[in-house]
């Protein structure tokens, strides 16, 4: 997002939002499209339709979009720009559960695209909780806004969770696919909008140098690491129903994971890239429960203070359960069966209410084959790090070993840094640009597949399972600020590893 402008101006299109009174699309989507707006990536033709359940005149929605904007922009909000842009909304209501109201909703989209000249493209963004997806595919396929004709494209967004379990993504991949064609869908994951986790695939196959060395000869282990700062906050409902497993790993951390572990695509295409990472998840080994059990660990945050904050008990949050047994944080191992990567953990891990925010990949290679400098004992050499830093850090680092200058052979650790910052100027974005871009001129490269979704909770149901079943046996506290439980620990100490220190 640092100079849009070589890159081609979507199509005249309708952007439909559901959900448009809800958090995220004041949170993101508005303050997204503004941002496209500034730089003039948004379609010469283009109108929002807003929809929710309740009745709201278009001042209001207007009004309020306007605030949230002025509140979560990720830069200064010029009002000439933010003005145009709102003018573009108008508010329709459709509710699901009152199919009518999908043919009135059809109706005065048709006649909004008439008015506005834009040729019939339409993107459907569901921004609402995930219950309403499918009913609102199914209604929308049924009054026929997504069939595509004379010319014209139809998109359907979705955001994450894309289901709940196995057995729930592939019910909603079912019914989906039995209205839109696969190229017709685009299942968000935010991390793809990250520039740092874009740039993994850069950073593997622009550069001859890592290729030759990404694989089981050289690379010890890998670590995937996102830590938290913020606890469940308001959010504790939906939340102590989903735990920190399904919030984070099948999505964020795969994503994180098929992007270190896949192979070169042949091109860089949706279809080769996207195969690409759906192969590499289809090949994490999948575990007995219990093996699934030996290699997690299962954590929940107790009262504590993150810097000056003090952080209730997450079981005092009033939207949890007092008894919850759900995770805030989970730690796993997963080994992924190809030639590439046979017997290379990869450790996992991801947990709310840490001490820092962290998120990073670590790719630790192997130890020098023998310790040459008697001087320095091997266990004091540094480690051999690749550290893709996703946040706070946005940048690439690279550990090793250097002679300390002097007239005898001492060695220390050093850091190669290279910083986004120090060569790139980057405008403050929220990420979503890029995907909502993308969904405009239809590209889906950077959005997951259906059998992707499918490969990702495919491995980690047993963990699923296994955790039911054994309810609160196994589950490990750790106070609110803390580095999460020791069990993470323990996990890798067993195999003769550590966590990558800072
Ligand atoms: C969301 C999760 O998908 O990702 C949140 O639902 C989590 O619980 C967030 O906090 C993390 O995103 P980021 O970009 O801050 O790492």
């Amino acid at each position: 997002m640092t100079d849009f402008q070589p890159y081609q101006t979507p199509q005249s299109c309708a952007l439909v939002i559901f959900g448009v009174t809800g958090d995220l699309a004041h949170r993101l989507v508005i303050p997204s499209l503004y941002n496209l707006a500034e730089v003039k990536l948004l379609p010469e033709q283009f109108c929002i339709v807003g929809v929710a359940r309740r009745g709201m005149s278009n001042d209001a929605l207007r009004g309020s979009l306007m605030k949230g904007l002025h509140e979560f922009a990720t830069r200064p909000v010029d009002d000439k720009i933010a003005n145009r842009l709102l003018e573009c909304v108008t508010y329709a209501e459709a509710d699901p559960s009152d199919p009518a109201s999908f043919d009135r909703l059809k109706e005065r989209l048709e006649q909004l695209e008439a008015a506005r000249n834009t040729g019939g493209n339409r993107l459907f963004y569901l921004a609402t909780p995930p219950g309403a997806f499918a009913s609102i595919a199914r209604q929308l396929g049924r009054v026929g806004l997504v069939k595509e004709d004379h010319g014209a494209w139809r998109r359907l967004v979705i955001e994450k969770p894309f289901g709940t379990d196995l057995a729930s993504a592939r019910a909603l991949n079912a019914e989906l696919l039995s209205i839109l064609d696969e190229r017709q869908i685009y299942r968000i994951d935010h991390y793809l909008g990250k520039e740092t986790v874009q740039n993994i695939l850069v950073l593997r196959f622009a550069n001859g140098m890592f290729e030759p060395i990404w694989n089981r000869h050289h690379i010890d282990h890998v670590q995937i690491i996102v830590d938290e700062k913020l606890g469940v906050g308001h959010r504790g409902r939906f939340y102590d129903s989903t735990g920190a497993l399904r919030d984070m790993v099948p999505n964020h951390l795969f994503q994180l994971l098929s992007l270190i572990a896949m192979e070169p695509p042949a091109r860089f295409d949706a279809h080769n890239v996207r195969s690409g990472k759906d192969e590499v998840l289809s090949a994490i080994q999948i575990q007995s429960e219990e093996e699934a059990l030996k290699n997690s660990v299962r954590g929940q945050y107790t009262a504590g203070k993150i810097g000056e904050t003090e952080i209730p008990d997450y079981r005092k949050n009033p939207d949890v359960r007092p008894d919850s047994t759900t995770e805030t944080y989970v730690a796993m191992k997963l080994k992924i069966d190809n030639w590439r990567w046979a017997g290379v953990p990869f450790y996992l891990r991801t947990g709310k209410a840490l001490a820092m925010k962290r998120t990073e990949v670590a790719i630790k290679f192997c130890e020098a084959p023998f310790a040459m400098f008697r001087c320095t004992p091997v266990e004091r050499l540094a480690e051999n790090y690749l550290v893709i830093g996703i946040e706070p850090t946005e940048g690439i680092t690279l550990q090793f070993n250097s002679k300390v200058p002097g007239p005898t052979i001492r060695i220390s650790g050093v850091q190669m840094n290279f910083r986004y910052r120090d060569y790139f100027k980057v405008e403050p974005a929220t990420g979503y640009e890029t995907l909502i871009y993308d969904c405009m001129i239809g590209d889906n490269i950077l959005f997951q597949r259906a059998d992707g979704i499918e490969a990702g909770w495919r491995a980690v149901q047993p963990f699923l399972d296994a955790w039911k079943k054994a309810c609160a046996k196994g589950l490990e506290f750790y106070p609110a600020g803390s580095k999460g439980p020791p069990g993470a620990c323990e996990l890798l100490k067993r195999d003769g590893r550590r966590w990558r220190k800072l």
